[in-house]
């Protein structure tokens, strides 16, 4: 890794998210509010800005690109910005380019994914049951993710299912999803809600600690320790009854912030050196002013790592019943 990218606490920041939009066509309750305001245009970087800005990263190191939303698919043109990225894979120093998306425009873009590059995706699928489904998405249509879902599979693209548990919500769907992923041969992460957004009451109360999920899920299936790590904060078994990994994402219980590894970029610009932490480092301004150069804006990349927290303070504070911080996931 080249120097410029070691933080203050000896980390390598080698993994880039991307929001490439704030915008998504679900409203899942734990991340949005039903009537979103979305950014103006203006705010938003156009893909070449986002090719360039990522193309810096590159060059100072960045290995692994995961291109985020809202819902990045729903991007207009955002095909193009997978085949700019798609074609700084290998020497031009990127290894990999993967993207989280919530499956419903997968029947669109499957091919085309793949043709760009892209090798393995992540999937966000709370509920098998398409009421549940419905009533977590608000008005998210199951069958539609689901041909989303065999689309990628067959287009070759490895899949990965995120789903965030909740108490009273989806706990009793976790061993038909095991089972569902190994019946189809998809990994699978479960993660804690995390208090991000507009938190209510409600969801203060769905929070339920994957701690004891697991020890649940042991009664029926044989979790078995694995070295596999993307350097990401989940922790994986493999199931053997499957033959598939089953990830845990623990912000709550378990501080994973001493391997973290990655930075994340805001379609504004905006890079946020941690996820729980609201220090930023404005990259658009940088970007759009003409005196700077790509020095200027390699530099600018290095002082924000420099500025890398050791890690989030999330806490649930039931009394208080206000988010750790106010930012959504996007
Ligand atoms: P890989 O590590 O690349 O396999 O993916 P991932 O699991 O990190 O990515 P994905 O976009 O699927 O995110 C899954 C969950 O991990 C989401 O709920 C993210 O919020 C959470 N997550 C990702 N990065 C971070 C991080 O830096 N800090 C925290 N606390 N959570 C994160
Ligand atoms: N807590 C936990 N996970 C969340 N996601 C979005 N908002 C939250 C939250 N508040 C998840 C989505 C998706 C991933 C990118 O982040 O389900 O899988
Ligand atoms: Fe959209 Fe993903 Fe947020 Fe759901 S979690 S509203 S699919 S961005």
């Amino acid at each position: 890794t080249s120097p410029d990218m070691i933080d203050p606490f000896g980390r390598a920041i080698t993994y880039l998210r991307v929001s490439v939009t704030d915008r998504c066509d679900l409203r899942c309750v734990y991340c949005m509010a039903e009537d979103m305001t979305f950014l103006p245009k203006a705010q938003v970087l156009s893909l070449e800005e986002l090719d360039r800005l990522c193309g810096a990263f590159i060059g100072m190191g960045v290995q692994r690109i995961r291109l985020t939303g809202g819902e990045p698919l729903v991007r207009k043109d955002v095909m193009t910005l997978f085949r700019s990225l798609g074609a700084r894979i290998g020497g031009g120093g990127l290894q990999e380019l993967t993207v989280t998306t919530n499956g419903t425009q997968l029947t669109k873009h499957a091919e085309g994914l793949y043709e760009a590059g892209v090798r393995r995706i992540n999937v966000s699928l709370d509920s098998l049951d398409p009421g549940t489904f419905k009533a977590l998405t608000r008005w998210g249509d199951l069958e539609k993710t689901m041909d989303g879902i065999f689309a990628a599979k067959g287009a070759g693209l490895a899949v990965k299912i995120n789903a965030v548990a909740m108490k009273g919500v989806n706990e009793d769907e976790f061993d038909r999803l095991i089972a569902w992923c190994g019946e189809h041969g998809f990994d699978l992460t479960l993660i804690e809600t995390m208090p991000l957004g507009e938190i209510t009451g409600e969801r203060t109360d769905q929070y339920l600690p994957l701690s004891m999920v697991r020890s649940r899920l042991r009664q029926t299936w044989t979790l078995e320790d694995t070295d596999y790590a993307t350097g990401g904060p989940a922790r994986y078994f493999t199931v053997a009854e499957t033959g598939r990994r089953l990830g845990f994402i623990t912000p709550m219980t378990h501080n994973f912030c001493e391997s973290c590894n990655r930075v994340r970029l805001t379609c504004t610009g905006t890079l946020y050196m941690c996820l729980g932490q609201d220090d930023a480092a404005d990259l658009r301004a940088v970007l759009r002013d003409p005196s700077v150069d790509e020095a200027g804006l390699q530099q600018a990349i290095r002082d924000a790592i420099a500025r890398k927290p050791k890690g989030h303070d999330f806490i649930i504070d039931r009394r208080r019943k206000a988010p750790a911080v106010g930012r959504h996931m996007s």
